[in-house]
């Protein structure tokens, strides 16, 4: 694979999608920023980035039709296809969406529910396809790493759909790893821990902070840099036997020997 990858990083206004844009970026790829609707933030995180051949993309997963579309739409702003997918945009964990069961109504959990799939993990299948499918066609082989999360393995009380959510992605690289090797594709998860974003700065400064960082022995969440770094490596030419696989990021705080 060329030094020069056409990379497309989903949800990259801020946080670990950011970080991990910057990662590609550093590495000397040609980077797709996507973002929903936080232009600004998108075109920082651009403006942030060393090289060149940069763009911004947006589009909102939720709608099936502008999911599919966007692969098209990062090519022609890049002017090659793209070859390594990063799925990291998503709903993830804000108090404000909690949905405990026990204190949810049935019209909340479902609208949850709803929400978090038609993110988290059909908009996601639906990039996915597009870029798997136009990789197909060209003859091109290709990574694709997603994010998920350790809560599809520690489970998530208070977002028991988007730990779903969650695991369907999970799944779905299972499956297109087998899928998609024939083809070159490799696919690859990191479900990562906490993760000190801007999201979620609030509750690490709160009361409840003290007991987050407790989760790991290291006594403190991950970073966004630790999450980028193994995604770039797990989309290098070196980590193609990673396919199939779905790496912990969460410094010893759940373990699945
Ligand atoms: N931070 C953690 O502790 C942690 C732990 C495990 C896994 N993760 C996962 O890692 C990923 C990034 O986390 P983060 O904390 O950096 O998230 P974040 O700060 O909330 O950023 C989420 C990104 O996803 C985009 N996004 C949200 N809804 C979207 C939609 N409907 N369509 C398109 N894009 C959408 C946002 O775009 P806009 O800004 O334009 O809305 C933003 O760029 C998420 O998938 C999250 O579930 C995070």
């Amino acid at each position: 694979m060329s030094h020069s990858r056409a990379v497309l990083v989903t949800g990259a206004s801020r946080g670990i999608g950011r970080a991990v844009a910057r990662a590609f970026a550093e590495h000397g790829d040609r980077v797709a920023v996507h973002v929903r609707s936080a232009v600004a933030e998108g075109e920082s995180t651009v403006a942030s980035l060393p090289g060149e051949g940069h763009a911004l993309v947006t589009a909102d997963l939720g709608d099936a039709t502008a999911a599919a579309e966007l692969v098209a739409r990062a090519e022609a702003a890049l002017g090659r296809p793209v070859t390594v997918l990063v799925n990291n945009a998503g709903i993830a964990t804000t108090p404000a969406l909690a949905h405990p069961p026990a204190e949810t109504s049935a019209t909340e959990w479902q609208a949850a529910w709803e929400e978090y799939l038609r993110v988290n993990a059909l908009g996601t299948a639906m990039v996915t396809h597009a870029m798997t499918r136009r990789l197909i066609e060209v003859g091109l082989p290709g990574r694709v790493v997603s994010i998920g999360t350790r809560g599809v393995h520690r489970g998530e009380p208070e977002f028991p759909a988007y730990a779903a959510s969650k695991a369907a992605l999970h799944s779905m690289d299972a499956s297109l790893a087998v899928a998609l090797a024939p083809h070159g594709i490799a696919v690859a998860t990191v479900a990562p821990g906490f993760v000190e974003t801007e999201r979620v700065r609030d509750r690490l400064d709160s009361a409840a902070g003290e007991a987050i960082r407790a989760d790991s022995p290291f006594g403190r969440v991950g970073r966004p840099e630790e999450v980028a770094s193994a995604v770039l490596w797990l989309a290098s030419p070196e980590a193609v036997w990673t396919s199939g696989a779905t790496l912990d990021l969460n410094g010893a705080s759940h373990l699945r020997p």
